[in-house]
């Protein structure tokens, strides 16, 4: 690794005031690259002047980029010029196995502090490395929002403890979001969340932006090389869509480029992943130049199909019948009876959702 090839660009501010770079680097190979690519496209990414890393603790590759960090701070930028962020997985919600997550991540990243931690899904529900979409875990439940909130406490201690600096939330919805905020000490400052121009939440965008929290965006070029349990007929492809392509005709770049350049625009961060250093370095080129004008970005309004790509099926629990349920669309959460079905579709402010969300599972 060499030093001193720091790109300086623009960062965002997060509500508490800290700095966030504008564009940072995915980390999961899709279950097709493995640890040792994602962490030499990681070295390679740094030195093209990547300072936001995206990892995860079931991404499987926190130890070989941990050992590509500490070179990294020593031989190109200063820790403190980076922003290193991991995930809890679903399978360590319990308080106890929270903190081992994050305490194993530190380990792993080699970092004393993590810059932001979230909770990578809402449920609890696990699936094994490799799962196909139809794998299903029988202990799988609904949210219950009393536990989730002890997974947060635990979070607020490491970041009372100086182990994390920011929490954010990942995969969540409004009425999710909605609770969290009103029982948080610490709330969330950033929503890692699915964005890409075929898909494009603009109400919980613009939740997340009036509430202070800043959209973080994955598959934000409509994650191309996913695994097949996250493929089905109808997806759209954001890189083939036409007002996409005649963009990127007009601006001479890869269609993958515009996505980026819209979300840049737009105001969330995108977290492109790539093992190519072609791609990494076009990635992070295409946001610091050459940006959209109004009609394009306008233009690229029209391209939402509301088309979900990680759309979460293998967390559904017993019961459960459609991968919707996972997302609250007609704006409440499914509880849980106890007997293999939903109980209810309640708001999650009614007497009813509050008993649901009690009971035991
Ligand atoms: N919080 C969550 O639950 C969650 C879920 C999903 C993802 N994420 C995060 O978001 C990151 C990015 O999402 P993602 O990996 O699903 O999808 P993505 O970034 O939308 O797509 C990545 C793929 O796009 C292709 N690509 C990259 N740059 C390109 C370019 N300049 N031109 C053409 N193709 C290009 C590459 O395909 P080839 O491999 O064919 O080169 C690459 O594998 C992940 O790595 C992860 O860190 C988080």
């Amino acid at each position: 690794m060499t030093s001193g090839t720091a790109v300086q660009h623009p960062s965002r501010q997060l509500a508490s005031g800290a700095h966030i770079p504008i564009i940072g680097l995915g980390t999961f190979g899709s279950d097709r690259y493995g640890s040792a690519e994602v962490s030499a496209a990681t070295a390679g990414a740094i030195e093209a002047g990547y300072r936001l890393i995206d990892c995860a603790a079931v991404y499987g590759n926190e130890a070989e980029i941990g050992a590509v960090l500490e070179a990294a701070f020593d031989q190109v930028a200063p820790r403190e010029d980076f922003f290193v962020m991991s995930k809890v997985w679903n399978d360590a919600h319990r308080p106890a196995d929270a903190v081992a997550s994050v305490e194993r991540s530190l380990r792993d990243l080699r970092v004393d502090h993590l810059d932001a931690v979230f909770p990578h899904w809402p449920f609890p529900n696990h699936h094994p490395p490799g799962a196909d979409g139809d794998d299903r875990d029988p202990q799988a439940r609904p949210y219950e929002h009393e536990r989730f909130m002890d997974l947060w406490s635990a979070l607020e201690a490491l970041v009372d403890q100086g182990l994390i600096r920011h929490l954010g939330t990942s995969n969540m919805t409004i009425p999710k979001l909605e609770l969290v905020l009103r029982d948080a000490k610490i709330r969330p400052e950033l929503n890692e969340m699915e964005l890409h121009p075929s898909f494009q939440q603009p109400e919980l965008f613009r939740f997340c932006l009036d509430h202070g929290i800043q959209p973080i965006g994955y598959s934000p070029l409509g994650s191309p090389s996913r695994p097949a349990r996250d493929r089905s007929s109808e997806d759209v492809v954001d890189i083939d869509d036409p007002v996409v392509a005649r963009i990127a005709q007009d601006h001479q770049v890869h269609p993958a480029l515009i996505c980026l350049k819209w979300a840049v625009a737009r105001g969330q961060i995108p977290i492109p992943f790539s093992v190519k250093p072609r791609q990494l370095e076009a990635n992070l080129a295409a946001v610091l130049t050459d940006p959209l004008t109004p009609a394009e970005l306008e233009a690229l309004r029209s391209t939402d199909r509301n088309s979900r790509l990680i759309k979460g099926q293998v967390f559904l629990w017993p019961g459960a019948t459609s991968w919707l349920d996972l997302w609250d669309v007609d704006g409440t959460i499914p509880g849980w009876n106890g007997y293999g079905s939903i109980l209810e579709h309640a708001s999650p402010r009614s007497a009813s959702a509050q008993e649901a969300r009690k009971r035991p599972c």
